[in-house]
Formats: structure tokens, sequence, C-alpha cells
């Protein structure tokens, strides 16, 4: 399975932090933002990585992460998005990349405790369709949020005013193969971007979307208040663990 990063946009909602430089390349703590979301795919067993950027810092990217020996890895790959059109948009530049595979999409400015190894197990087993994981949240209106009917999902709205549950859907996406085309079919949402959520219900529609839950905390950083929230998760509990496997017992 392939993985890709998304670490572009202007990052606006963290003016003038992000003036200068890419918001993906400010401090969580004691590492640059980016490096959080690569190790979460490393975690999860994805080694060839592509990190979508633009603007123009693109070339900090490279400096920071070279080819990838921070994270064991031999080789990055990197993509350049021109102008903004959102996160879809964004992925749409990784289709040569991916090659009709699996693909782990991960937002650049996503951070979790844990880590999504089963996750990313689970859907390679999956024949086809896409994979999300929910986390219970404070303030669902911020996110992509689905609506549960006994346990399933029946309908994910962006940014919801009045949300019909307590979950987020997060940035780490599992799809098929199939994602480029249903991108081909999206239109600009009321904020004139192409809408992961609108993808998301295609696969729902389809009947071929599982999910499941995060385990440990979530956040995006995108904002000054996420920003700091993400910044005292990382220092007070620590981010991108691995969970050792349960010891095996001694067969008699
Ligand atoms: C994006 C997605 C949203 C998702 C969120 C996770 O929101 O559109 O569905 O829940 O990332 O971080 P944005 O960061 O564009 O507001």
């Amino acid at each position: 399975m392939k993985g890709v990063v998304l670490a572009g946009g202007t990052g606006s909602r963290l003016h003038p932090l992000t003036r200068v430089t890419n918001k993906h390349l400010l401090p969580v703590y004691n590492q640059p933002m980016i490096f959080y979301p690569i190790q979460t795919l490393v975690n999860a067993g994805i080694t060839d990585i592509l990190v979508v950027t633009g603007g123009q810092n693109a070339g900090d990217f490279l400096r920071l992460l070279s080819n990838g020996k921070d994270f064991g890895l031999k080789h990055i790959n990197y993509t350049y998005q021109e102008g903004e059109g959102g996160i879809a948009d964004a992925l749409r530049l990784a289709e040569h990349f991916v090659e009709g595979e699996k693909v782990c999409v991960i937002l650049g400015d996503n951070l979790i405790e844990t880590n999504v190894a089963e996750a990313a197990e689970r859907f390679r087993r999956q024949e086809r369709g896409a994979h999300i994981i929910l986390k219970e949240v404070d303030d669902p209106e911020r996110f992509g949020c689905p609506e549960l009917r006994d346990g399933r999902i029946v309908r994910i709205e962006e940014k919801p005013k009045q949300p019909k549950s307590r979950f987020a859907v997060t940035g780490i996406y599992f799809y098929d193969g199939t994602v480029f085309e249903k991108i081909q079919r999206l239109r600009p949402s009321w904020r004139g971007e192409l809408e992961i959520t609108d993808v998301n219900n295609m696969y729902l529609e389809e009947g071929t979307l599982t999910h499941s839950l995060l385990e440990g905390w979530w956040t995006d950083a995108g904002t000054f208040e996420s920003l700091r929230r993400a910044t005292n998760l990382v220092a007070e509990t620590g981010a991108n663990k691995v969970t050792q496997a349960a010891p095996q017992k001694a067969k008699p």
C-alpha cells in the first residue's frame, strides 16, 4: 500500500505564522508538524510515501526530510500543488504515484497518540472500497461529521451547523484505486474546494465504505487553538506510540 501526505495549502488560519513558511513546517513541541503524519504512515508499515506540497517553501521540505533517514526510509517522493483546490484536488496529483494500488492518505496537520497499524491491516484485507477512522470530539462542527444509525454511517456532512453525531472523520483515509475516478466526478463545494467528504460519500453510496474508531488522542493543528492543543498533547503524553504485540503464550 502506498502513502500520501498532503502538506500544501496556505495555512491562512495560522497567519501571520504561515506568512513566510508552510504550516506543516511549524513546530509541534520538539518536531516539525509533518514529522508526525509521516511517522504515522511508517508505523502502519507504509514506506512508499509521496509528500504533496506547494507554495513558496516547497524546497524546505526537501531540506528538512531529505530521503527520510529520520524515519528509517531510503527514499521519499515529492510533488508540487499549483494553487489551492482542497484536499481532493491535492490528492489528484498522486494518481501517477499510486498506480492503481491501495493508498493511505494522511493530512499533514493530523497527529495521533497511537497508530493505525490495525486499520491498515484490515484495509489490506478489504477487497475494495475505502476505510475511514472516526474519533469522538467536543467540536464535531469543525470537521467531516458522520451520521450514524445502528453503528453504521449513513451520511457524512462537512462542517455541519448541527452535527448528527459527536464524531469527527479524522484526516487519515484508506482508498482503493477508484478514488481518482471519483475525484474526477467532484464539483467544488460552497467553500470552493473539492471536498474529501464528497469522495467518502461516493464510497458510502457504493456500499464499500468501512470505518473504525481511533484509540488515544487525535488532533489537527491548523488553527491557533488546535496547534496549542497538539503541542500540549505531544509534550504531555507523546505521539505515534507503537503498541507492543501481546506476548505469545508458551506452547505446552
Ligand atoms: C479537513 C476535512 C474534514 C476532516 C478534517 C480532519 O478539514 O475537510 O472532513 O474532518 O480535515 O482534520 P479542513 O482541515 O479542511 O477544515
